[in-house]
């Protein structure tokens, strides 16, 4: 018993030295590491109370008070471009310098990764799919992915012509009220199913079969879901719902119906590509040419449709939020669409359009539907900027270390943006050239596979509707204020009368 005793004894003490040199060399290398880059501690937001109560609750309110940005702006120009900061005893660095936005997505794009948080967060809907997974599993994704956004699959206005169609039919011509925001969100979700598993949901349509009014209704409450998982960070490995779990179940195999479907006709024996030629583009098609493992189609269907539906249909709400309030930016616009004398426009009329092109970069500026994003140091690294008492040395990011960069205050820096930053100024973007300072769509080789899609809809639609009206009256008193869940959108919709040519 004694010598039990003995040997347990000296095997604690082992353990426990062990530990403590593993902590000592740790500290030993990170300091080497810290000294030979130079790098100096960011600025450092105090907290007034124990593990930064204070700042909880300062967020808490903000979101409540649906005023998220503007109070990450107010830190940032309290503490300078990047500061650090300690939330329930977990550090955070926050940063709207280009150069460390670009360092992490692009120049150290494999120091980073997006995290367990989102991942863990989103996997019961989205699977290992490529907007919820690092390393070999997204590069595996994205090399099945990217290939089905060629210029060509892009420039098939087809594919949503028929969902703008609709939308149009929708619009009161009577002067009465109408929430463009609500009408933008079903197109998006009609257009987006069409293109990914070939069948619309129709929610636009004057009927729709029970079954896809069921998955649109799922598909919303598992998202809205998937937002709240991410935003209790790490608790959401605790978080059940049995309400939610239905919801993605049957989203899951909603999708799965069309995906056997294509499994079916590629494994047929009388497949022939050619029955394809003249059809609209189906994402779904290509892919499973690549691929007949059902799990993984479904996965990455569900992950595109949650990463371009909500995105385009945000985008264009603030496009109309703001036409309604600038008769000015209306005017020049419709100006520019009547030289098509009301033929719907192509693909490349569009890309000629260059007020159209600014009007959506300002929005996407001062409104990113992505307005702040993180990522983890997967490794000791360091950003090239923001420490020390000028800013100006690097800052050691030591690994598991979250790194917040806030596209919404980037958009908005007087130092790239001039002193009229916070205007709303299509015309900018004639001279405008802000390089890493602007990044609605991301960066480096995770940027966002659907930009031109979203770009080319966004323009179509917004073309088409100003061919039918001839103005645009608010019927919002308010200044904009935002509506968080995974993207940003306007808190009260885009409430207008539009006005019959
Ligand atoms: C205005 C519309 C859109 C905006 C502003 C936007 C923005 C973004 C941003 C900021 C990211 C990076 C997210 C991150 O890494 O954390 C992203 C990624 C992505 N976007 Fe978009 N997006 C839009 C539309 C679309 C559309 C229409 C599609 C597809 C049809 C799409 C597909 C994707 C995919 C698949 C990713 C993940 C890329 C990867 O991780 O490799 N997006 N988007």
């Amino acid at each position: 018993m004694v010598v039990l005793i003995y040997v347990y004894g000296i095997l604690f003490a082992a353990t426990a030295i062990l530990f403590v040199a593993q902590k000592v060399n740790r500290l030993i290398r990170k300091r080497k590491y810290v000294r030979e880059h130079g790098c100096q501690p960011p600025a450092t937001l105090h907290n007034q109370l124990p593990f930064g109560i204070d700042r909880v609750r300062e967020m808490l309110r903000a979101a409540r008070e649906k005023r998220f940005q503007e109070m990450m702006q107010g830190r940032y120009l309290q503490t300078g471009n990047t500061f650090q900061s300690t939330i329930l005893g977990r550090s955070y660095i926050f940063t709207i310098d280009p150069r460390n936005v670009q360092t992490v997505l692009a120049l150290k794009f494999k120091d980073f990764d997006l995290g367990d948080n989102r991942n863990y967060a989103f996997r019961p809907l989205l699977g290992q799919g490529i907007f919820c997974s690092d390393g070999p599993i997204w590069e595996h994704s994205r090399a099945l992915v990217r290939p089905n956004f060629t210029r060509n699959q892009v420039a098939d206005i087809n594919v949503y012509d028929v969902h703008v169609s609709n939308l149009l039919r929708l619009i009161p011509r009577t002067g009465s009220t109408v929430d463009l925001q609500d009408l933008f969100f079903r197109m998006t979700i009609d257009s987006a199913t069409e293109f990914l598993f070939g069948e619309s949901v129709h929610t636009l349509a004057p009927h729709q079969s029970a079954d896809a009014s069921r998955f649109a209704a799922d598909f919303n409450q598992a998202q809205d879901t998937l937002a709240f998982r991410i935003r209790i960070g790490p608790i959401n490995k605790f978080h059940r719902s049995s309400e939610f779990l239905g919801a993605v179940q049957r989203s899951r195999a909603y999708v799965d119906q069309f995906v056997q479907k294509a499994i079916r006709l590629r494994q047929s024996p009388n497949h022939d590509e050619s029955q394809n030629i003249n059809k609209h583009y189906v994402f779904l098609n290509e892919l499973s040419k690549k691929t007949l493992d059902a799990t993984e189609l479904t996965d990455q269907l569900l992950n595109i449709l949650l990463a371009g539906r909500d995105t385009t249909a945000s985008l264009l709400s603030m496009v109309f939020f703001t036409l309604a309030k600038r008769q000015d930016v209306w005017k020049n616009l419709k100006t520019e669409v009547d030289l098509l004398n009301g033929r719907k426009p192509s693909f490349t009329d569009l890309k000629g359009m260059s007020y159209l092109t600014w009007v959506l970069n300002e929005t996407l500026r001062l409104y990113p539907v992505v307005p702040t994003n993180i990522r983890m140091a997967n490794k000791d690294t360091f950003l090239p900027v923001g420490g020390g008492p000028d800013g100006n040395s690097p800052v050691f990011v030591p690994k598991g270390m979250d790194v917040v960069y806030t596209t919404y205050s980037m958009h908005r820096l007087q130092s790239i943006y001039g002193p009229d930053a916070e205007e709303f100024r299509p015309e900018r973007w004639g001279t405008l050239k802000p390089g890493w300072g602007y990044i609605p769509f991301n960066g480096g080789p995770r940027i966002c596979v659907g930009q031109q899609f979203a770009l080319t809809e966004a323009g179509y639609t917004t073309v088409r509707i100003l061919q039918q009206f001839k103005g645009i009256e608010s019927r919002d008193p308010e200044p904009w204020m935002e509506a968080l869940t995974l993207t940003m959108a306007s808190k009260n919709g885009v409430k207008v009368a539009m006005i019959p040519e």
